[in-house]
């Protein structure tokens, strides 16, 4: 099984859309959809908007109608925007984005999708940040009941003997590097906040998460801070070979303003790096 990695498409800001279009017709020539498996995680839109989820499901149901598979999980732009999550837009998105979240599973997170060879489990690192006082700066949160029913899920004889996936939009690491600011660069307003600001994107309870999904899981798929590094060293202290944090996919925020996504081999623990070009 081939997983291919897409985060943080922030469809409805500039032409993200056209974009994640681009994105998706490179992804349509990989191959036989049967052998893939899609997993966005999260910011599929920039907002919790109608529209904007309107016109992300449209795209998404192209590479449906195709015979693809998609797997999602929910990011705070979805549920609202980049300052706050909001109750009712995480419900709008719920509904909205229902077959993509939750597949034929129950509605209810840690999602679980077994293929022949691969246990994919979702969360929502959103769960637990609707009460009024939590819901301020992007940071996520699981809450002490998803992450119990997640070790419950990983001890199943069925999930034990494939390869265990666990894919969630909010960064589970520390802080990493970000180029700043230099005299080349006139968004200084904007470094200094997005600089200033990371901290408050943090994964609240990322030491329970570690601490549950230690030695028990293969891959490791995140979002949310759009640095596209690859996180293994970090994964490998906690007995996890492959910690990817999938960038933003449409280049969104990015220096390098660079389109790709990734193709992970589960059987090899391998995975590439494709770039693609926009415009094409
Ligand atoms: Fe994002
Ligand atoms: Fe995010």
């Amino acid at each position: 099984m081939k997983l291919v990695h897409l985060s943080d498409t922030h469809v409805g800001r500039g032409d993200n859309a056209a974009r994640l279009q681009a994105l998706l017709d490179d992804i349509s020539t990989l191959g036989d959809p049967a052998d893939h498996l899609i997993i966005h995680t999260g910011d599929l839109g920039d907002s919790g908007s109608p529209q904007t989820m309107q016109q992300s499901r449209a795209l998404l149901d192209g590479m449906v109608d195709k015979g693809w598979r998609i797997l999602l999980s929910p990011g705070n732009h979805d549920c609202g925007d980049a300052w706050h999550v909001d109750p009712q837009c995480a419900a709008l998105f719920q509904d909205h984005f229902s077959s993509y979240l939750f597949g034929r599973a129950p509605k209810q997170y840690p999602v679980l999708t077994l293929t022949a060879d691969c246990a994919l489990i979702g969360l929502d690192s959103n769960a637990a940040e609707m009460s009024w006082w939590e819901r301020w700066a992007a940071e996520g949160y699981l809450g002490q009941v998803q992450i119990a029913a997640l070790g419950m899920l990983l001890d199943r004889a069925e999930v034990r003997q494939r390869k265990r996936i666990v894919y969630l939009h909010h960064h589970p690491f520390l802080d990493a590097f970000a180029v700043r600011a230099d005299v080349g660069d006139r968004n200084y307003l904007s470094h200094l906040l997005g600089w200033n600001t990371r901290r408050f994107r943090r994964l609240k309870d990322a030491y329970s998460l570690m601490q549950t999904v230690r030695d028990r899981v293969d891959v490791l798929l995140f979002g949310h801070q759009h640095l596209g590094l690859d996180y293994s060293a970090e994964g490998q202290r906690y007995g996890i070979p492959l910690a990817l944090d999938g960038s933003s996919s449409t280049g969104t925020q990015m220096d390098t303003d660079r389109m790709r996504y990734r193709i992970i081999d589960t059987r090899l623990g391998t995975y590439a790096t494709r770039s693609v070009a926009f415009p094409v």
